[in-house]
């Protein structure tokens, strides 16, 4: 038989047809794979169960001490603040005046709820009924070393919780130093105020 053009045309137009209907069509069915590129693949997924090994797990553990890269913490005094039962007397730390106010708007998002922006002891937290922490005038917090500090932002102190998961080591030391100002504040005399801001005193 052959073909001409006119019997091709009905054929054309029902292509076309079937073609434009399906557009725009949501379909829950797989899709058909007439060509596989390379989605299937055999490859091992993470949390995949695995015969291999004895633990039947993909996911391996790393060797006892491996650190990613980057990641080393080895710096003692800076990353722990010294050992806890030895902590370090000085921020590591140089103190610059960015240091300080870097610690000041720390100090007043993590601790002034409890410790109060003086650092005496009655933020909002407190007024409302949790447990006043002491003052950090207390003699005994004024000579407390600064890795100790450190390490109770860190670790948390009996009643008071940890923040070492939400501030960075580089964060806690620049609240450390802030934390000494706020001590030294308490001390000073008309002496250590410079004679640009004595005019706003009264
Ligand atoms: C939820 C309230 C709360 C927050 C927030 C808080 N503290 Fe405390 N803090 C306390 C309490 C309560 C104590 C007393 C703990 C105790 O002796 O049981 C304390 C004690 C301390 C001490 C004395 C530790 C000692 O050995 O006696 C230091 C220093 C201190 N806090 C620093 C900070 C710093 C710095 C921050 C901010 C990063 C902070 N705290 C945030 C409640 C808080």
């Amino acid at each position: 038989m052959k073909l001409t053009i006119r019997a091709l045309v009905p054929a054309a137009l029902i292509g076309t047809a079937l073609l434009l209907g399906c557009r725009g069509q949501v379909s829950r069915e797989p899709p058909m794979w007439i060509k596989h590129g390379m989605e299937f693949q055999p490859k091992y997924l993470a949390f995949q169960e695995n015969g291999f090994f004895a633990d039947g797990r993909n996911m391996r553990t790393p060797p006892a001490g491996t650190v990613a890269q980057g990641l080393l913490k080895e710096d003692d005094g800076f990353w722990r603040g010294g050992d806890s039962a030895h902590p370090i007397a000085k921020n590591p730390v140089p103190i610059t005046d960015s240091l300080l106010h870097r610690g000041q708007e720390r100090f007043d998002i993590y601790c002034a709820p409890c410790h109060g922006r003086t650092g005496v002891g009655n933020g909002m937290v407190v007024q409302r009924g949790f447990m006043p922490p002491p003052s950090y005038f207390d003699p005994r917090l004024m000579t407390m070393p600064d890795g100790q500090i450190f390490q109770t932002i860190s670790n948390g102190v009996r009643n008071m919780p940890s923040y070492g998961k939400q501030i960075p080591e580089a964060d806690r030391w620049a609240i450390v130093a802030y934390v000494r100002a706020l001590q030294r504040s308490q001390s000073a005399t008309m002496a250590d105020v410079p004679d640009s801001a004595k005019a706003n005193l009264r």
